[in-house]
């Protein structure tokens, strides 16, 4: 699909672009990309000009990458990523990790938007992603799968350690220090392929397995991410309750999604980047 030459000379063709040398890389979700919009001194990119890149066709995503300082930390950030159910090749979808690796990035930050299975969880919970169950990949669809390119990372990467422990502690206290602890959740994040929400008996099914939130995005992301060996940190808002029962009214819908977005997300950006400015890079 890429191969690590592709990476490499799309990585340096925005290098020779900006003089921006990120450190942090963060993926932002579903109307979750006001984050970008807060990095100082931008220089950004449409993904249709930049080399190799892949294209973003789903409503709410912009299909940019921005790269700026974020009080004064050198950031790179995707304002709308790919998915699964757009079509792409799962390599495809990942891509832009390799290439965060490649511009020297060492943090990654990821966001996305979930349906809450956990019944404590009320919509507009932000959840910090603790681990995941990658549906997809129970069926073979991993984006590791194919020859292995030693020089990203090993053949059979570890994933009990995928979501960095320091970053999740760090961000339990930055939301009591910002008074988000009412809303701030620790849990599993299920991974589908979509674009169907799910039924009331896969919602059943995930939660009985672990699930504390489902979406369709990220997993593959932190995979390919701790594949090259950098630290992931991962974080659910929580636009809507899947549901659970035969009696309800409720219908999971994209419109749910973008409005919980627009309301918690200003709060979300300023734990991501209080997050950022306390991270310790050598
Ligand atoms: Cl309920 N399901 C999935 N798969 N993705 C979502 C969601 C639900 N809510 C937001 N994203």
């Amino acid at each position: 699909m890429y191969s690590y030459e592709d990476c490499q000379a799309t990585a340096d063709w925005l290098l020779s672009q900006t003089a921006v040398r990120p450190l942090v890389g963060i993926v932002c979700g579903s109307g979750l990309g006001g984050l970008a919009d807060a990095l100082k001194d931008q220089v950004a990119f449409n993904y249709r000009d930049i080399p190799n890149f892949p294209q973003s066709t789903v409503h709410g995503h912009a299909g940019r990458l921005v790269f700026g300082t974020l009080k004064g930390r050198p950031c790179v950030c995707m304002q709308g990523r790919f998915h699964l159910y757009e079509g792409y090749p799962i390599q495809k979808i990942t891509m832009p990790m390799r290439i965060f690796k490649l511009l020297g990035v060492e943090t990654v930050i990821l966001t996305n938007a979930a349906g809450g299975l956990n019944q404590d969880y009320k919509v507009g919970d932000i959840m910090i992603i603790k681990d995941h169950l990658n549906m997809p990949g129970f069926a073979g669809n991993n984006p590791l799968a194919g020859p292995n390119e030693e020089r990203f990372g090993v053949r059979f990467p570890c994933m009990s350690d995928a979501y960095d422990r320091e970053l999740q502690q760090l961000a339990l206290d930055v939301g009591s220090e910002l008074g988000f602890s009412d809303f701030l959740r620790e849990g599993v994040y299920c991974v589908l392929g979509g674009p169907s929400f799910e039924t009331i008996a896969e919602c059943r099914m995930l939660h009985k397995l672990g699930a504390d939130a489902v979406g369709m995005s990220t997993v593959h992301e932190v995979i390919v991410a701790r594949h090259c060996g950098m630290r992931v940190f991962a974080l659910s808002l929580i636009t809507n309750k899947a549901v659970m029962d035969y009696d309800s009214e409720e219908k999971a819908n994209h419109e749910e999604v973008l409005q919980t977005g627009k309301q918690r997300a200003e709060q979300l950006e300023r734990l991501v980047s209080t997050i950022i400015t306390r991270l310790e890079h050598n």
